[in-house]
Order: structure tokens, then sequence, then C-alpha cells
């Protein structure tokens, strides 16, 4: 055994987003989300499974700081639902909705606890889907409007600010394969991906207008992909996923260009991101800091068959969660050590990483995951290595702080390290709770 001591002052956390952990939907003048529309619609989530009553966290927020405060917990992510604040999408501003946020930010205050807020996770105003969602360039000028309003609320106590939460997700889950909300299938996913980062771009430029001081950047997914062979073909389809998964992101962010391969292979499929000019400049104005959500890798192999980039994946023998992902924790270093080594963020943010797997509650009252606690041990080491290998990172966010609503799986899957019974809204410390607690308190974790 090996203790990994992490740097003084490394920050520890827990995520949640809005819509999965909410719960009151309709009250307080909340509007219509893209995920209420979703929700209601038949065949689109697991089990017909809505965001009522998630974990009921509207009415229970000050049980759930507390719970966070008992495991030493020092930072929280959590995002604010842009239809509570503004239920239209733009104009009439609901002061219900800010209040909430309001209350919830003293309250972590209090307990010690700092705020990172996440303007965007998903939960678009169904209005603004109506007039054409992110495919329209609208929109952007929305959410830049939206979140001068939440910073001029909350930006005097609210330090730490996450424009978008992996808007790969939201391009292309939302309007490509329709797996997420709206649904839309092969819809104009490069127009959403664009006005998603033009909406990134201005977004940062209304909280800094508002708050110089103010920290903020962008939470992108990744997802590392290795070749499944050596050969040329196979590399080349691992790069054209990287270029499409990774770099179509990571590039306008951190050069104002998209990839030039990427830029020719869409061409080719009749796709062009509708940039206009001095886009790429707003886009790619300096963050503060990268927030990097990681679960696992991509193995990718050619596969002319297949349409679009003609890759196709390969499940590689290994551990897997309950989503089916590969538990690949070197990935993680690798992929931060990349970061840094090409693209240079001056600090990164693990905002979310963590596991699902079927907890159950035991006889003796306690939830046991002995499973979760090795992969989050595992990817701490990871976390470890790579800032050893002097990587910036400052911070690592645990996905997630409680059970809650899986998007597409409803609440079939549970990523808390918080147990959530959620016909009566119980709450249980999972083991993986108590070991974070341990991890916390030591500001280290042991490595075997
Ligand atoms: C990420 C999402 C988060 C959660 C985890 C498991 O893609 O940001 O809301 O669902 O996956």
């Amino acid at each position: 055994m090996t203790t990994r001591r992490f740097p003084q002052g490394f920050l520890w956390g827990s995520a949640t987003a809005a819509f999965q952990i909410e719960g009151a939907t309709r009250e307080d003048g909340r509007g219509e989300s893209i995920w209420d529309r979703f929700c209601a619609t038949p065949g689109k989530v697991l089990n017909g499974d809505t965001g009522d009553p998630a974990c009921d966290h509207y009415h229970r927020w000050r049980d759930d700081i507390t719970l966070m405060k008992s495991l030493g917990l020092q930072a929280y992510r959590f995002s604010i639902a842009w239809p509570r604040i503004i239920p239209q999408g733009r104009g009439q501003v609901n002061p219900a909705g800010l209040d909430f946020y309001d209350r919830l930010v003293d309250g972590l205050l209090d307990a010690g606890i700092r705020p990172f807020v996440t303007l965007y996770h998903w939960d678009l105003p169904q209005a603004l889907e109506d007039a054409g969602g992110w495919p329209a360039r609208d929109t952007a000028s929305a959410f830049a409007d939206y979140a001068d309003v939440v910073v001029r609320r909350l930006g005097d106590r609210v330090k730490h600010w996450i424009t978008l939460n992996e808007p790969w997700c939201s391009a292309f889950l939302g309007y490509w394969t329709g797996d997420h909300a709206p649904g839309v299938r092969e819809g104009p996913v490069l127009a959403a991906a664009h006005h998603l980062l033009l909406g990134h771009g201005l977004a940062l430029a209304a909280l800094r207008a508002a708050y110089p001081d103010v920290q903020a950047g962008i939470t992108l997914n990744f997802s590392p992909a290795d070749p499944a062979s050596d050969s040329d073909a196979d590399r080349a389809a691992a790069w054209r996923y990287d270029g499409f998964f990774n770099r179509w992101y990571l590039d306008p962010l951190y050069r104002g260009t998209y990839p030039e391969d990427m830029l020719q292979l869409y061409a080719r499929l009749g796709q062009t991101p509708p940039v206009q000019p001095d886009d790429m400049r707003i886009i790619a104005v300096p963050m503060d800091f990268l927030g990097v959500n990681y679960y696992s890798r991509a193995v990718i192999r050619d596969d002319p068959q297949a349409g679009g980039l003609r890759y196709a994946h390969e499940r590689p023998e290994g551990e897997y969660t309950h989503m089916d992902w590969e538990v690949h924790p070197d990935s993680l270093r690798r992929l931060l050590e990349r970061l840094h080594a090409e693209y240079a963020p001056g600090v990164l943010y693990i905002t979310e990483n963590g596991a699902a797997y079927p907890d159950e509650i035991a006889p003796d009252g306690g939830v046991h995951d002995p499973d979760r606690i090795r992969y989050i041990a595992r990817h701490l080491v990871a976390c470890h290595d790579a800032i050893t290998a002097g990587v910036p990172l400052r911070g690592y966010f645990v996905w997630s702080l409680m059970d809650n609503f899986e998007w597409a799986f409803g609440y079939s899957r549970r990523f808390g390290i918080i147990y959530v019974d959620y016909a009566t809204q119980r709450r249980i410390l999972k083991d993986s709770a108590l070991f974070m607690r341990q991890v916390i308190a030591a500001n280290a974790v042991e490595e075997g």
C-alpha cells in the first residue's frame, strides 16, 4: 500500500444537476424544459420515469447540505434550471426561481462549502426549443441573457462558473441520435454544437462583465479513443473519433478553429458549421479553467460499412459498470496529460467522475459498494499520477452526491455515493460516501 497525498488545497467536491435531483417541476413558476417534454413522450425514458420526484432536492436541500458537510465535502457543483429563472427562455424573469438558488448558495456558504455553478446542464426551456432550439443562432444570445440575470443575483457569492455541461451530449445525443431531449434524429447537429459553443463564449463575457473576479470555464466530456489494432485504418478511425468527440470542442475553445481534418470530412458528408465572422474569436476567449468529465474510453476500429465517419466501437475484455462502460483509469491519466501538453488549460478540475452499480440496501441497513470504491480510488490514483507529471489539476468532484435521474435510463442507474430510496426519499450513506469522507480528511488515497 502506498499513500498518494494530494497537494495542499486540492478541492474535494461532489456534483449534481438540476433536472436530475430537484423534482418540483411545476412549482413556483418553473417553465417546461425539453426534458419534461421528452419524459412525457412515450418510449423515450426507461420505465416512463420523469423529473418527479427525483430526489425532491427542491424541498430537501437543507438536509442535503447537512449530508455534504458531514462527509467533509468542500465544494458542490450543481446546475441552475434555466426554466426556473426564465420560464419562457427569454423575457420575463421568475423571482421565485432566483430565490431558490439564492437560499441554496447561502446555505452552502454557511456550511463552508464552495459553490460551483453550472449554467446549462441540458434543461433548455421548451419555448426555446419550439423556436428552433440550439440549431437556431438566437438561442446562444438567449443563453447569454440568462447568464447575465443569474450572475447579477449570485455573482457576489458564487465565484466559480461553468457555462455548459458536455456540449457534445447536448448536440449529438439531442439532435443526431435523439437519445436525449429534444430527441431529434439526424438534425442539424453541427449548427447545434456551434451555437452551444457560441453561447458559451457570450455567457463567459456576460459573467465577467458583471463580476470581473469570477473564475469561469466549461465542462467537456471526454472519450479518449484507442485504436482496436495497430493497423493504419484503425488508427485513422480512432483519430476521426477523437476529432468528432474531443477535438471538435477543444480546438475551437483553445485554438479558435475547428479541426481541419474534421471540417473536410464533414464537408464530404454535406455538413458545415454555420460560422459567422467573429464567432471563433468569441468562442476562444481564454477561460480560467477546464472542467473534465471522464467515465470511460472508446476502442475504435475502422468500419467502411458504417455510414458517416465510418467507425465502430469494439468491446474489449475488462471490467464494466452498470452503464456497460469499461473501467479504464489509465485513460484518465493519459487524457489529463494530453490536455496539458496539447491545450494547456491553466487549471483543470475533474467536474465529474464516478460509476453506476446496482446497489441494494443490505440486511444490516448499509449499502455496500466496493466496486464503486475501487472505481473511485483507481481514478484518484490516475489523477495523482497526472498531478505528479505536472498537470495543474486542482480538484475532483465525484458524480454524484446521490442517486438520481439518469436521463434516458430514468432511475434505473445509481451513481450516488449516497443511496436514495425514491419512495420515502430516505438517504443512506453508501460505503463509498464513508470512503470519500476518509479520503477528504486525509487529503490522500491509499493505492493497492
Ligand atoms: C454525464 C452527465 C451527468 C450524468 C453522468 C453519468 O454525461 O453530465 O449528468 O448523467 O454522465
